[in-house]
C-alpha cells in the first residue's frame, strides 16, 4: 500500500446508533466509524434496513434495486439504500429485504416472511447469515476496493468466511483482510448445520467452517467460533477482557480456539461519544456543568432527579443503575447486597432498564420493600438515562463479566463515581479509590462492603469531590481507540 492512499475499510454490525440500538454494540458502531474518518480512514458502514428505520428522517436514498443473492438454494434479491452517519460524511449502506423488515432489531422467535415468492420461516440466525452474504454480494456488485472488512459480534461472524469463499472465485476479493470484533462472547449464534446450505456456503472450502462442521461438539455451527477461527485478526473491546477470555472462567467454551488465535488477538478499549455525553452541553440536564461548576450544579440535577422520581430531596447518597437487567450485569449479587445496606442506611437508589423478567421482578420487589428509598423504572428512556448519569452520586456496575462496559465511562464523565467489579473493561477503566470503588470477588458480601465504602466516601466531602473530579478528568473519547484500530488495520495490510 502506498503511503498516500487512504486505508479503505468496510464495517458491519447488527446495530448502529441512532438507527438501530439495543445495547453497547449500537453505540460503538455509531461512533467508531466517525472517529476513524476523522483519522483519515476511508470507511463505509453497512446495516440491515430494519422496518423501524425512518426513510425520510434519515434522508435514505435508493442506490440500486434488485441485487441478486442466492439464499436457501434459491435466487432472491435485495435493494441497496444509502445515507450518511449523522454529523459526518461516513456513508451508511442499508440492505433492504423483507427478512429485515420488522419493527425491531432482533426478532427473537420464529417469524414468517416472503422470500423468492414463497413464505418462509426465519429466525435471527437466518437474517444475519443473509446480511453477511448480502455484504459480500454488494462488494462484488459495486466493485468496492477494500483493504479491510471489519465484522462485529456473532451476527456478522460468518462474514470473514463469505469473504474467503468469494476470494476463491473472485480475484477482486483476494486482497481483503478481515477483522472480527467480539463484544460479548456469551452470545454465540449456535444453530444447525443446515445454515451452511442456507447461506450457499460450502462445508469443505474454508478451514474454519470445515472445522466447525465436522468437529465433535454436536451437529451445530457456532457463528462466534467460526468468526474466531476465520478472521485474520480478532479483537475484543478491552485489553483485560482479551486476556480473560483465554481462561475457562470467561471463555464460554471457546477458550481453546481463542488460545490458538492468541497471536492475532487484541484488546482495544471502547470510547464513548463525548459529544453526546457531555455535561456541559447535555440538553436533558436541569443545569449544565463543567469541572469547575460540578460542585454547585450537580446538586441541582440531583434534586431535579429526586423530584422527578418521587423521592425526597434529601442530602443522602443517591445510587444510579442504568443497565440491561440480565445476569451478566451482576444483579444476583447486587439486589441482595442493596437489600442489606438499605435496611440500615439513609440512601436512595434509582434503577433504569429492562431485561430478564425474573430480574425485573426482583428489582420491583426491592422498590416495594423500600418505597421511600428505591425507584424501579422498568423501561428504557434516553433522557432519563442521562439524568441518572448526571444526578446520581454513585453508579452501580457490579458485572459478572464485562467485555468493556460503557455506563461506567458515561458516569465518570458526569462526575458520578462508579462502584464496579474488577472484571473486563471495568478493570481497565475504573481506578480503585481514585475514580471509583472497585471490588474483586463476585459475592454479595464483597458488593455490600463496596456499597458501605461508598457511603463512607459520601460522608467525606473532600474525598468525594476529589473522586468526582478525577473521573471527569479521564479521557474516554474515541480518538485514542480509533488510532489503535487504524494501526491494527495497517498491520493487517
Ligand atoms: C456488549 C458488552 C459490553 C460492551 C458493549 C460494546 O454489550 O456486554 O461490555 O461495552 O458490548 O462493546
Amino acid at each position: 500500500m502506498s503511503k498516500s492512499r487512504k486505508l479503505k475499510v468496510l464495517m458491519a454490525g447488527a446495530e448502529l446508533a441512532p438507527f438501530a440500538k439495543v445495547g453497547g454494540l449500537g453505540d460503538v458502531m455509531g461512533a467508531l466509524p466517525k472517529a476513524l474518518a476523522r483519522n483519515n480512514v476511508d470507511v463505509k458502514v453497512m446495516l440491515p434496513f430494519y422496518g423501524h428505520i425512518d426513510k425520510r428522517k434519515h434522508k435514505v436514498k435508493l442506490v440500486e434495486k434488485n441485487i441478486s443473492i442466492e439464499i436457501d438454494n434459491e435466487v432472491d434479491s435485495f435493494d441497496l439504500y444509502k445515507t450518511t452517519l449523522p454529523g459526518s460524511r461516513v456513508p451508511l449502506f442499508l440492505v433492504k429485504h423483507p427478512i429485515f423488515d420488522f419493527k425491531k432489531v432482533y426478532i427473537g422467535s420464529k417469524n414468517v416472511v416472503k422470500m423468492s415468492g414463497k413464505r418462509k420461516e426465519i429466525k435471527d440466525i437466518q437474517r444475519f447469515a443473509f446480511f453477511a452474504k448480502a455484504i459480500a454480494r454488494t462488494i462484488e456488485k459495486k466493485k468496492w476496493e477494500l483493504d479491510v472488512v471489519h465484522a462485529h459480534d456473532w451476527h456478522l461472524a460468518l462474514l470473514p468466511t463469505f469473504i474467503d469463499e468469494y476470494s476463491l472465485r473472485h480475484p477482486h476479493f483476494r486482497n481483503i483482510k478481515t477483522l472480527f470484533t467480539i463484544h460479548n462472547l456469551a452470545m454465540q449464534g449456535i444453530t444447525g448445520l443446515d445454515i451452511v446450505d442456507y447461506g450457499g456456503l460450502h462445508n469443505k472450502m474454508t478451514p474454519a467452517l470445515m472445522e466447525d462442521y465436522y468437529d465433535k461438539d454436536g451437529d451445530v455451527i457456532d457463528f462466534m467460533k467460526v468468526g474466531i477461527l476465520s478472521a485474520d485478526y480478532i479483537n475484543t473491546v478491552s485489553p483485560n477482557y482479551a486476556k480473560e477470555i483465554l481462561t475457562k472462567e470467561y471463555g464460554e467454551g471457546l477458550e481453546q480456539y481463542l488460545q490458538r488465535r492468541k497471536k492475532n488477538l487484541y484488546g482495544i478499549i471502547n470510547g464513548i461519544d463525548v459529544r453526546v455525553f457531555d455535561p456541559q452541553k447535555d440538553k436533558f440536564l436541569k443545569k449544565k456543568y463543567s469541572l469547575k461548576t460540578v460542585g454547585k450544579n450537580k446538586k441541582i440535577n440531583k434534586q431535579f432527579l429526586q423530584t422527578k422520581q418521587g423521592l425526597a430531596k434529601n442530602d443522602v447518597p443517591l445510587f444510579g443503575l442504568v443497565s440491561r437487567l440480565v445476569s451478566q450485569k451482576g444483579m444476583d449479587i447486587l439486589v441482595p447486597a442493596l437489600d442489606k445496606v438499605l435496611a440500615k442506611n439513609e440512601m436512595q437508589v434509582i434503577v433504569l432498564g429492562t431485561g430478564d423478567p425474573m430480574i425485573e421482578k426482583q428489582v420491583v420487589a426491592l422498590a416495594k420493600k423500600y418505597p421511600k428509598k428505591v425507584k424501579a423504572n422498568i423501561t428504557f428512556s434516553l433522557d432519563m438515562a442521562q439524568r441518572i448519569y448526571a444526578g446520581s452520586d454513585f453508579f452501580l456496575m457490579p458485572s459478572r463479566f464485562e467485555p468493556c462496559g460503557l455506563g461506567q465511562m458515561m458516569a465518570m464523565r458526569y462526575g458520578t463515581v462508579p462502584i464496579a467489579r474488577k472484571t473486563g473493561g471495568l478493570k481497565d477503566t475504573v481506578k480503585n479509590n481514585k475514580t471509583g470503588v472497585v471490588f474483586e470477588k463476585y459475592t454479595i458480601t464483597a458488593t455490600k462492603v463496596a456499597l458501605e465504602q461508598a457511603l463512607k466516601i459520601y460522608n467525606n466531602p473532600v474525598k468525594m469531590e476529589k473522586m468526582v473530579k478525577a473521573g471527569m478528568k479521564e479521557d474516554f473519547s474515541w480518538e485514542n481507540s480509533a488510532k489503535m484500530y487504524k494501526n491494527l488495520y495497517k498491520k493487517l495490510k
